[in-house]
């Protein structure tokens, strides 16, 4: 994959022509790229276990987008959404892995108080889901070369407490991803993580809504930022389309923060 100019100096659409999977895009920052990719020339295909938010999304951007519910933590979930892309376009630019789950514990729990069963379904929805989706999509990939873009957190750069698992899985992404990049450098496929700080979607919500003080949380929050605020998903969206886009051809097996300053306090 070469540098395109004119998509780097905004002459073209960034992904015209391009063919991606995003997973998780129902809602939050998954559905908003969607949009964005789609405005930026994609076709996309895309993936979520909320099938009502996805048909919603099929109302919305109509044959910009292909839509199928599916699971990321199971084997058929993967494949059925590979296969549907291949039958749909024949082949594959764009990888955004983007489905997630946050902490899954009902409340924050040390090492030693983190269930055995908590820990493998969070490891599996937010580590094993990237590794088996790119798994599955990388033959048809290799056809024409691609970008993969994979998503880590602060929190694998800096802990939290009681969240291990999701630490765990975050922590993982991030150093699989330069594995990608390894291995795929010389087939023309790229691969790239992103390290988001807190996003305003129903994830950050979730951890909110468990505090005492749902408020003075969300305030907590926001002040950890150097920007004072939590991010847009526009703001993790663009990130992600400038990593999927030719304009990054240079870039491989790099990180790249959107964080509203958090890592650098
Ligand atoms: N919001 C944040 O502050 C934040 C920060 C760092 C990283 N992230 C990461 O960004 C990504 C998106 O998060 P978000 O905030 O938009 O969350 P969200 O909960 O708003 O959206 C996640 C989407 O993924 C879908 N999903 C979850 N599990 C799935 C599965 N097994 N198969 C298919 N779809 C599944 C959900 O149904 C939902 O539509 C996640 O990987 C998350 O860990 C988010």
């Amino acid at each position: 994959m070469g540098f395109d100019r004119d998509v780097a100096t905004g002459r073209k659409p960034m992904l015209e022509g391009k063919i991606a999977i995003i997973t998780g895009g129902g809602n939050g920052i998954g559905r908003t790229a969607v949009g964005m990719f789609i405005e930026a020339g994609a076709q996309v295909v895309t993936c979520d276990i909320d099938t009502e938010a996805l048909a919603s999304v099929k109302e919305t951007y109509g044959d910009a987008v292909t839509i199928i519910g599916a699971d990321m933590g199971t084997v058929e979930g993967v494949r059925s959404v590979v296969e549907l892309t291949e039958e749909t376009h024949g082949r594959v630019d764009v990888l955004y892995n983007n489905a997630g789950v946050g902490n899954l514990n009902k409340n924050y729990a040390r090492v030693h108080e983190t269930p055995y069963d908590v820990f493998e379904r969070t490891l599996k929805l937010n580590l094993w889901s990237v590794f088996a989706m790119s798994r599955e999509t990388l033959p048809l990939m290799l056809k024409t070369g691609g970008s993969i873009v994979n998503v880590s957190s602060i929190n694998a750069q800096v802990a939290i407490p009681g969240s291990v698992s999701y630490i765990g899985a975050k922590g993982g992404v991030l150093s699989m991803t330069r594995s990608f990049a390894f291995d795929y450098a010389k087939d023309g496929i790229r691969a790239n993580v992103l390290i988001p700080g807190y996003i305003d979607t129903r994830m950050v919500r979730d951890y909110t809504d468990k505090a005492p003080d749902p408020d003075a949380a969300a305030k907590e929050i926001a002040d950890a930022h150097l920007l004072g605020r939590l991010g847009d998903p526009q703001e993790i969206a663009a990130a992600a389309l400038w990593l999927a886009s030719d304009a990054s051809a240079f870039v491989t097996g790099s990180l790249l923060t959107v964080d509203g300053g958090y890592l650098a306090k």
